[in-house]
């Protein structure tokens, strides 16, 4: 009886989820699956001359205040915004930084709809990209989860993929950690740049009773990432020798509240016009959460190799790069990317765009911001002798 339940159980919870399938949990299956997560999909790779572009859109904040004239005017011209910029910039691939949805002003019955408007102009110019989400996309009606299903039913060349069972936290509200393969070539045998994407949770919960969420990357996450390193480097030789890596998050680690501080607006180009306080970064909503992120953290940039940056959004008046000197890696703020969400109209709209210039690990990364109209601004190039 016993055994029959140990067999039972599990098979039972795995129907129940609905990326189960998709993630087999057996050894060869696995590596199976590691070599290629996306056996449906165009296999991205660098163009013909070397490059790689990604341009990310950030705390776009759609659906504010539908039942007034400005809500959906914001709307409009954050679409603007994309139809300008894509067709200029040509990124390879598109990010989605998270707070794509101002979720407070959701309704139940459509909240996810607004998710078909911001993936429009992707669907239009055929660019694969994929999604974090942020504390913002988890609130009464709306969860993490919701807007990456709609995301994946609406968008045939959205990457964005599920964290397996018991990784990332609460199913719901931070499903959002996977990795996406970049190859140097279509025939080339193992990926050359990983982009890794985390959930940083925060918000509220789903329904009536809606309490906060932690709002930090949860531990799991941080056991997951040195398993999936493990796999990769068993697939795919050491990544050390074989592969660089980027990553997200919506809201940035801890930590980097300790950059500001000696930031120098010379070899630190861009807006500084957010102060680093309570809520600006992962664990700090709720004074007794300070540290909680320091799992993530650590599992980051301990076990992804060439980590050439973090990126995040979240501060929205911030713009700016800096070197974390403790574990050396740089870490770069979004542009905000919607007319939603708080701000300043100086402030500007825009993106910020990385430019990888080839495959090898030593490849230089240039990354810069560029408004809607085209200003382009806070160039600098992520080199080892960065900054
Ligand atoms: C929309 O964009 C126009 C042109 O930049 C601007 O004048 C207007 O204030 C914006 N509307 C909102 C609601 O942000
Ligand atoms: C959630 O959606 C319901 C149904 O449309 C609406 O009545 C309610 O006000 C919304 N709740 C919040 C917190 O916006
Ligand atoms: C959802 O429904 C509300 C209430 O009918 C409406 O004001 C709002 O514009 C709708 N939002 C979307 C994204 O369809
Ligand atoms: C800022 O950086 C520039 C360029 O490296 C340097 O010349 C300047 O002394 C620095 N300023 C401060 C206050 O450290």
């Amino acid at each position: 009886m016993l055994k029959v339940l140990s067999v039972f159980i599990p098979l039972s919870l795995a129907c129940l989820t609905p990326h189960a399938e998709a993630y087999p949990a057996r050894g060869s299956d696995q590596d199976t699956f590691i070599l290629n997560p996306y056996p449906e999909k165009p296999r991205l790779t660098f163009r013909s001359d070397g490059t790689f572009k990604i341009t990310i859109f950030s705390d776009q904040h759609f659906g504010e205040n539908p039942w007034d004239w400005w809500g959906p005017e914001q709307d409009a011209n954050s679409t603007r915004l994309m139809k300008r910029v894509l067709p200029d910039e040509q990124p390879d691939y598109v990010v989605l930084n998270g707070d794509l949805i101002t979720g407070e002003n959701t309704f139940k019955e459509n909240a996810t709809t607004l998710i078909d408007q911001i993936v429009a102009p992707l669907n239009e110019f055929k660019i694969p990209f994929s999604s974090t989400q942020g504390n913002h996309d988890n609130q009464a009606n709306i969860t993490h989860l919701a807007e990456i299903l709609r995301e994946q039913s609406v968008a045939p060349l959205s990457y964005t993929r599920i964290s397996p069972p018991g990784v990332g936290g609460d199913a719901e509200q931070g499903p959002g950690n996977y990795w996406v393969p970049v190859y140097a070539a279509n025939s080339s045998p193992t990926p050359s740049l990983i982009l890794w994407f985390f959930d940083s949770r925060g918000g509220f919960s789903a329904g009536a009773n809606s309490t906060p969420v932690q709002d930090w990357v949860h531990d799991s996450v941080a056991t997951w990432i040195e398993r999936e390193v493990e796999m990769m480097d068993r697939v795919w030789g050491p990544s050390e020798q074989n592969r660089a890596a980027l990553a997200f998050v919506h809201i940035p680690p801890h930590v980097v509240q300790t950059l500001q501080v000696n930031l120098n607006s010379t070899k630190d180009p861009g807006l500084n016009e957010d102060e680093l306080g309570q809520g600006s970064t992962q664990a700090t909503t709720n004074p007794s959460s300070l540290g909680k992120d320091e799992a993530f953290w650590n599992a980051l940039t301990v076990h992804v190799k060439n980590l050439k940056a973090l990126i995040s959004g979240h501060d929205h008046g911030n713009e700016w790069c800096s070197r974390e000197p403790s574990k050396d890696v740089v870490f770069c703020f979004d542009k905000h990317g919607g007319y939603g969400g708080y701000g300043e109209p100086e402030w500007g709209y825009g993106v910020r765009n990385i430019l990888f210039t080839s495959p090898e690990l030593d490849s230089t990364v240039e990354t810069w911001i560029r408004l809607e109209e085209g200003e382009q601004r806070a160039r600098v190039v992520l080199g080892p002798d960065y900054p």
